[in-house]
Parts: structure tokens; sequence; C-alpha cells
């Protein structure tokens, strides 16, 4: 394979200008546009990849990275890496790539779309002018709750929470947030304060997570963590489905513990049709479509394809993730 372009397996079809870098670097075998993993003609060319790009969706683990010999790059086009055994990449010495930085502000205002759709019933009320229920302008219908003065609770403080922060001051709301460090950015420009994530639980009218999908937050927002929540409170994730535990999430808004919840993630991905949550009408889900703008995903792509290329030269890549594999 030495005289050849190097064999780059892509997960999903994308659009050939978001993928225009790698023209003329590398021979690529593209998935199938709908696959939940590597489909199994890719499989079957693991042996002689040299790159693989993925995404969230794909997981990459060590059965797989045992079937390559060649590997010089992981490169996932997202910028949350759960899908991917970091620990067995990196025993092997391959680098593995994300996308940060171009997804935050997309993923920022998803997250108030979210927050003020939930806020003002936005989904129920369409839904009911449609079904011919708006038959007056009804001063008690559809009441939904106020963004000023409301405190917005943020667990993790990272780049989207920040993000999502500055939003939310400019409507007004109070801003707290948990946080394995302090985020003097945020406290100076903001007025935020961090607190305890017990306290966050408790003080939040909107709690918002923004943590990555890890051994410590897997589960975190669990029956325990939601009835410690105000009966008012309304939830919204936009980072990983698996961080609330979808069965007590379901318990919590039939009874009534929280008032709503907006999911943009959800555990499993995607949700089945039947799935019960669908049918609270206190629950608010979207597709995982936080990144999903034209300017975003491009963006994406693009940074998957530098992270590709680089690996592909044996060069630091521009955004990794486990830099340990260079020293
Ligand atoms: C989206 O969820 C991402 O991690 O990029």
């Amino acid at each position: 394979m030495s005289n050849r372009l190097p064999l780059v397996l892509i997960s999903h079809a994308l659009p050939d200008d978001w993928i225009k870098k790698l023209e003329g670097c590398c021979q690529i075998a593209v998935g199938p546009p709908e696959a939940n993993r590597l489909s199994t003609g890719l499989m079957q060319r693991l042996p002689d990849a040299v790159g693989i790009l993925t995404l969230l969706t794909i997981p990459v683990t060590e059965e797989m990275l045992a079937k390559t010999p060649h590997l010089r790059v992981v490169s996932n086009m997202a910028v949350g890496y759960d899908n991917i055994d970091i620990p067995a990449c990196t025993r092997r010495g391959i680098p593995v790539g994300n996308t940060p930085g171009v997804l935050t502000e997309g993923t920022a205002d998803m997250t108030m779309a979210l927050l003020l759709a939930a806020a003002r019933k936005l989904p129920q009320a369409s839904q009911d002018a449609r079904a011919g229920r708006w038959t007056t302008w009804s001063p008690t219908g559809w009441l939904g709750a106020d963004l000023h003065g409301a405190t917005l609770g943020i667990i993790g403080m990272g780049k989207i929470g920040a993000a999502v922060a500055r939003r939310a001051a400019a409507f007004g709301m109070k801003i707290i947030y948990a946080s394995p460090s302090q985020k003097p950015e945020v406290e100076t420009d903001l007025l935020a304060m961090r607190k305890s994530f017990d306290e966050v639980l408790a003080e939040s009218d909107f709690l918002s997570l923004h943590c990555p999908l890890t051994e410590a937050t897997r589960s975190l927002i669990d029956a325990a963590t939601l009835r410690a929540m105000k009966p008012s409170a309304i939830l919204i994730n936009a980072a990983r489905g698996p961080v609330i535990v979808s069965a007590d999430l379901e318990h919590a808004l039939r009874e009534k513990w929280i008032a709503a919840a907006a999911l943009d993630v959800t555990d499993p991905e995607p949700l089945p049709p039947d799935h019960p949550l669908y049918q609270l009408p206190n629950c608010l889900i979207a597709p995982h479509i936080g990144s999903a703008t034209q300017y975003t995903r491009k963006r994406m792509a693009e940074l998957a394809c530098e992270n590709l290329l680089a690996g592909l030269r044996q060069e630091r890549l521009p955004h990794c993730i486990n830099p340990e594999v260079y020293q």
C-alpha cells in the first residue's frame, strides 16, 4: 500500500464541498447514510484503513481497533467523543480529533430555543392552534414561565455552557453553575455564581446540562436529583442523553416532580417512536440537532478533515483529545 494514497473510511456520506480538503490526499470509502455503527463493508476494510472519520453515532471500540494495524488517526465530527474508546486509542498511539469551538454558538442557540419553547409551551400551543382548540384569547390558556428574573442553573460551564450563559444573561436571567473548575470570565462578565451541584439543583428555575458524558456524569440526573429540583423547574438537555436516566425523568414528569423537560439528546438515540417520553405533553424532544445549521455542520466537517489530514501526515492534530500520544 506504500505507493497508493492512504485509505480513509468515512462512516457516513458527507456533501462533497464539506470534505473538499481531502481531495487528492487519500482514497475514501464511505458508509451508508443512516448507519448507527460502521457498516459491514467498511468493517471489512479496517485492515487497510489509515484514517477513520466518524460521527458521534459510530462506536469506535477496542475490538475494531484491533483490526487496524495501519491506523494513524480517528477523527470525530463532533465535539463530544463518548462514542470512542479513547484509552484504547491512546494505548495504540492513535490520536483522536474532535471539533470544538465551531458548534458552540449553534448549540447555545438550540439550547435557548429549547428553553424558550418549554418555558412558553410552544409545542402544545402550536398543536392546539392547528387542532382547532384556539377558540378565543384565553386569559388563562397556555400560561408559561418568565425567563426574566428566573435562575438558570448550568451544569458544566465549558464553551457551550458559557455561550448559553451569555444568551441567558441578555434575557435577564440570573446564572448559577456547577463545574469542576471556577470560570472567572462568566463570574466577572455575567455575575454568574459557582455553587455546589446540590445548590444548583435546588435553586434553579431552569436547569441546563452542558457537561460531557463521562463515567462521572452518566446518570447524573436520576430520581434523587429530580426530586431535589423545584416542582416548577424546567430541565434542558443539549449535552448527551445518558446524563439523564430516561425512566426516572419519565416518572418525574408524570408525577410533576418537575414542570417540564426539553431534550435535544436522549437515551437511547434515536428515541423509538413508541417511547413513553413522547406521550408526555410536558416533554419536548428534538432529534439531536444542536449543531444542525448549514454553517456549523460544514465547519465541523472541515475541522474533522483538518484533523484527519494532520493524522495521515503524522503531524499533531489541530484538536486532539488524547495529546498524551505525542509524549
Ligand atoms: C454534538 O452533539 C457534538 O458532540 O458535536
